[in-house]
């Protein structure tokens, strides 16, 4: 493969996503930010330099496996230090699978603010595309409030919590129009948005097709809230891998929301995901164990779970959230879905899992029970990184716990994750050659790297 090079610059500016000016985050002066392109087997180098003034940065390129270089997942607090102002940090990762892959931002709301773009990987040199066609087109859709991301983070932490509500607007390609529907009935102004000339920031993209040719349509979906619903046939493609046929390990999770100290909270197991001051790949890969709580969850509280009548109203532990996996074993994850804090409501949650590709083995309405088992479906399954569980449902998912290092698992909902929606998967950590040092210097593994400076 080649070697890819890019030099981006993350910023705020001004921008008019809708018709309405706000404030986005900008990659090189671009929203949204560049498009990558790449083949199967290339190496992509990301310079990223932070020109935000007062926050730190991370890009997570959503679906790459990060095989051998979990560093460079680009989670704040798991897989690296934030990038503070005006530092920069090399993202350096192979893609080693074909297909449409999207990146965004990885710290507190990053991605409601409009740090996020698109990926593409194409079939590797000299091999062919399954299908046949004559053109293409790359659709990246998102969300996009007036609010802007800072506010939308206080709402939610606040007391009681402030919910950030709908969108005001859907971007294709990053462009939309506010109020359109609306507009168009009571507006005959020549300033509403909805009157286009063709070249404003917002005015929709083109696809520009020719009669009887085939085109392909990339659709990547890097909303923070909104589910948008595209339907189709999920059954996996011919050749592709299936699953071991059993698994060595189940962990149940189940997905419930609670108040602490009045605060709204999404709760796993129990436990609401609290990112800690040092980046777990480099706390665990180094032993600092002071960097996080690593007590598991008693038996007897895995049992209680389980019997738990599922209303969310049970006490917080103090987990943190973090699984130690066993190298290449095969995990179950059971998502139970529950009652969310107000009664008869129960939310659906897309989970992303990262540096792994998952089999979709089954779902179902209500509670799971060991009955379920016969039902999945070992033969075909989709395999997938982001499976929905659906409200009052569950979802059962398989993936081989091959690849070392430390991925977060949480709902794709950023507000969701934002209010302690996820857990941490780490595994084989002992095995990773050296982390970079820019991605410790931080927390305690920062500390440690003073430490072996001055000795
Ligand atoms: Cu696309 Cu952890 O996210
Ligand atoms: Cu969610």
């Amino acid at each position: 493969g080649k070697a890819r090079h890019f030099k981006w610059e993350v910023e705020y500016m001004h921008w008019s996503p809708d018709g309405e000016e706000g404030v986005v985050m900008g990659i090189n002066g671009q929203f949204p930010g560049p498009t990558i392109r790449a083949r199967a087997g290339d190496t992509i180098h990301v310079e990223l330099t932070n020109r935000l003034h007062t926050e730190g940065v991370v890009i997570h390129w959503h679906g790459i496996r990060q095989i051998g270089t979990p560093w460079a997942d680009g989670t704040a607090s798991i897989s690296q230090c934030a990038i503070n102002p005006g530092e920069t940090f090399l993202y350096r990762f192979k893609v080693d699978k074909a297909g449409t892959y999207f990146y965004h931002g990885h710290y507190g709301m990053q991605r409601s603010a409009g740090l996020y773009g698109s990926l593409i990987v194409d079939v590797a040199e000299g091999e062919k595309e399954i299908f046949q066609y004559d053109g293409e087109f790359n659709i990246l859709l998102s969300d996009w409030w007036h609010k802007g991301s800072h506010e939308q983070e206080v709402d939610l932490s606040s007391n009681p919590m402030r919910w950030i509500g709908e969108p005001q607007t859907l971007l294709i390609n990053g462009r939309g129009q506010f109020n359109c529907s609306l507009a168009a009935h009571v507006s005959n102004s020549s300033a509403s948005p909805c009157k286009l000339r063709g070249n404003e920031q917002y005015a929709p993209h083109i696809l520009r097709v020719h009669p009887n040719k085939t085109y392909r349509l990339r659709i990547a979906s890097t909303t923070a809230l909104a589910s948008l619903n595209l339907a189709i046939g999920i059954l996996a493609l011919k050749g592709s891998p299936t699953p071991p046929p059993t698994h060595h390990r189940r962990i149940f999770l189940l997905n419930t929301q609670n108040f602490i100290d009045g605060h709204t909270k999404w709760a796993i197991n129990n436990a609401s995901l609290v990112l800690p001051a040092t980046p777990h790949l480099g706390s665990i890969k180094y032993g600092l164990n002071a960097a996080f709580n690593r007590k598991k969850p008693s038996r007897s509280v895995q049992a209680r779970l389980r019997r738990d009548e599922a209303r969310g109203k049970s006490e917080l532990h103090d987990g943190s959230g973090v699984y130690m996996l066993r190298f290449n074993t095969t995990v179950d994850v059971i998502l139970q879905n529950a009652n969310a804090l107000r009664a008869n409501v129960s939310e659906i949650h897309p989970w992303h899992l990262h540096g792994h590709d998952f089999w979709v083995l089954g779902y179902g309405e209500g509670k799971f029970t060991e009955k379920e088992e016969a039902k999945f479906n070992l033969k075909n399954p989709p395999l997938r990184n982001t499976a929905v569980i659906f409200p009052f449902g569950w979802t059962a998912l398989r993936f081989v716990a091959d690849n070392p290092g430390v991925w977060a698992f949480h709902c794709h909902i950023e507000p969701h994750l934002h209010m302690g929606m996820g857990v941490v998967f780490a595994e084989g950590v002992r095995r990773l050659g050296r982390i970079p040092n820019e991605a410790l210097g931080c927390g305690l593994t920062g500390k440690m790297l003073m430490n072996n400076l001055h000795n």
